[in-house]
């Protein structure tokens, strides 16, 4: 079987989100949704989900229903993580909890929520009840890594595992399922499921590293969200860690004084912070941990049982995450 190219995979993942009816009542809770999807995103997760079941010569259709279930689930996810995270921007346009409010954003989150997992049914009777149950942990697990980050902003100090364990579950885990739900739905062994879900794991983890350097030094316009918001919000990032353990005292004091200042101005505090990552060389250490989990990740690949060339597409898209400015 011919591999389709990822602009095919997305083609597809889009046709088959645009399909998605919405015209239903009431409208502010079923607008939200279709806005959301509508204003774009890479689509990674369900790519990967769709590459991982093709890595095993299986038509990509068969793992649509995880596909969708995942970039549903992560679209909601955002819906909720923009309210949390008190963001204005995603995707360049106003965030639903700005477009309409925060209730807005609760209830059509919650509604996607549902949607995701009812696509799950579609997937073949044989993997379906090991696909909930991964799904569903998944899930939970994402929750838990939104409630830690939310405690760090409270902290002053994290160490640098507590941060990648929180990473690992916010972002790592779903792309982690992506690929393991994708194999799954192929007939995949569990023991290449499960390599791929390590893979998919380290992938993640690289890029929440990644978004993290995004958010401070990424240009606002192919970003899509308004660059500094980790800086204002206290956000316990890889930078602020690494700027934290290599800061002499008197900068440590500095940027300790900029964590606690609730009367300064935004713009303010973002160059000051930033200024402090560029002086303790924080980037340059977040782009090597990013690189150590990339190559961990490719650990993982190399172990998979499928042929090589099958690999491409996916390593490919690894590589890609890797230099992203979106
Ligand atoms: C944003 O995810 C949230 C993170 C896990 C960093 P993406 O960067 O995949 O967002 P979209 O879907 O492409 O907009
Ligand atoms: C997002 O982390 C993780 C989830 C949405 C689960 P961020 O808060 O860094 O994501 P962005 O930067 O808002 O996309
Ligand atoms: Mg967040
Ligand atoms: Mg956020
Ligand atoms: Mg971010």
């Amino acid at each position: 079987m011919q591999q389709q190219t990822p602009q095919d995979l997305l083609a597809i993942i889009n046709k088959a989100l645009e399909a998605i009816q919405f015209d239903k009542q009431p409208n502010r809770l079923y607008d939200p949704i279709r806005y959301t999807l509508d204003m774009g995103g890479k689509r990674i997760r369900p790519v990967m989900c769709l590459m991982a079941c093709e890595l095993f010569g299986k038509e990509p259709a068969t793992a649509m229903p995880a596909a969708l279930a995942l970039e549903m689930f992560h679209n909601f996810t955002l819906l909720h993580d923009d309210i949390m995270d008190k963001a204005e921007k995603r995707r360049n346009r106003d965030c639903v909890h700005i477009k309409w409010n925060d209730n807005v954003a609760i209830l059509s989150g919650d509604a996607m929520q549902i949607m995701a997992m009812d696509f799950l049914r579609g997937l073949p009777d044989g993997v379906f009840r090991e696909s909930v149950a991964i799904f569903n942990r998944t899930a939970i697990e994402v929750c838990e890594g939104q409630q830690y980050d939310m405690d760090f902003e409270a902290q002053d100090h994290v160490c640098e595992a507590d941060y990648l364990n929180m990473i690992r579950l916010k972002t790592g885990v779903l792309l982690a399922a992506s690929l393991k739900l994708g194999a799954l739905a192929a007939g995949a062994s569990h023991e290449d499921a499960q390599r791929l879900y390590d893979m998919g794991l380290h992938i993640g983890i690289a890029f929440q590293l990644q978004d993290d350097l995004l958010d401070v030094y990424g240009d606002p316009a192919t970003f899509g969200k308004n660059i500094g918001g980790d800086i204002t919000s206290n956000k316990k990032t890889y930078l602020l860690i690494m700027a934290q353990k290599r800061a002499d005292q008197a900068t440590c004091a500095e940027l300790e004084g900029w964590l606690t200042n609730t009367q300064a101005k935004p713009c303010e505090k973002i160059a000051a912070v930033t200024a402090i990552y560029n002086r303790t060389n924080a980037k340059e250490a977040c782009q090597k941990v990013m690189e150590e989990h990339y190559q961990l990740a490719l650990e993982h690949m190399a172990a998979v049982s499928a042929p090589a060339t099958r690999k491409e597409p996916l390593l490919r898209l690894a590589a890609s995450l890797m230099n992203r400015n979106n």
